[in-house]
């Protein structure tokens, strides 16, 4: 899809009707890759995708998406709080570009096992996918649903 049809279509999707193909996996870890990140210190992040029944049924608030992809630092400053966040919007946008749903979480970051993490990394956020029966169509959102400025 186009990018900012895409960008405009976006939406957080709750309820799942399938696992994702290994292909969609990859699709989506690969553009988690592409994210970019502060200072080019790519070494601090992680990218770790769950689908292991048996640690997924231990995450809070998952709305029962059979993946989790969770997003780790070795730090959780400012920095890498919006550097998770960049890298877990690219993967949110390749999911609905493959017609999956997809959704930001932090609901789970509490419950996600520590011997899961490298050693070091906290997680930072958290997506969650499946298969869905939604479709992405350019959203009428309220112009004012973020208030802006312009100053010039
Ligand atoms: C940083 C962040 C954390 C979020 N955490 C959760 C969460 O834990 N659970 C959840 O259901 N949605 C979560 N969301 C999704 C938002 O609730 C959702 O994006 C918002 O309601 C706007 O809806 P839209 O994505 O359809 O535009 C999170 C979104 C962001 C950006």
């Amino acid at each position: 899809m186009e990018a900012l049809k895409m960008i405009q279509s976006r939406k957080a999707i709750r309820e799942f009707s399938g696992q994702i193909s290994d292909e969609q996996l990859q699709t989506i870890l690969k553009a988690g890759n592409a994210g970019a990140v502060g200072m080019s210190q790519f070494e601090n992040y992680r990218i770790i995708a769950v689908q292991k029944p048996a640690i997924i049924s231990q995450l809070n608030g998952l709305h029962g998406a059979p993946t989790a992809i969770i997003v780790a630092a070795s730090a959780a400053s400012t920095m890498e709080a919006v550097s998770a966040g960049v890298i877990v919007h690219n993967m949110e946008l390749a999911a609905e570009d493959l017609g999956l749903g997809a959704n930001y979480n932090m609901a789970s970051l509490g419950s996600i096992p520590a011997d899961i993490l490298p050693a070091g990394f906290k997680p930072l956020i958290v997506l969650t996918l499946g298969q869905t029966t939604e479709t992405f169509t350019p959203r009428d959102l309220p112009d004012d649903r973020i208030q802006k400025e312009i100053i010039k």
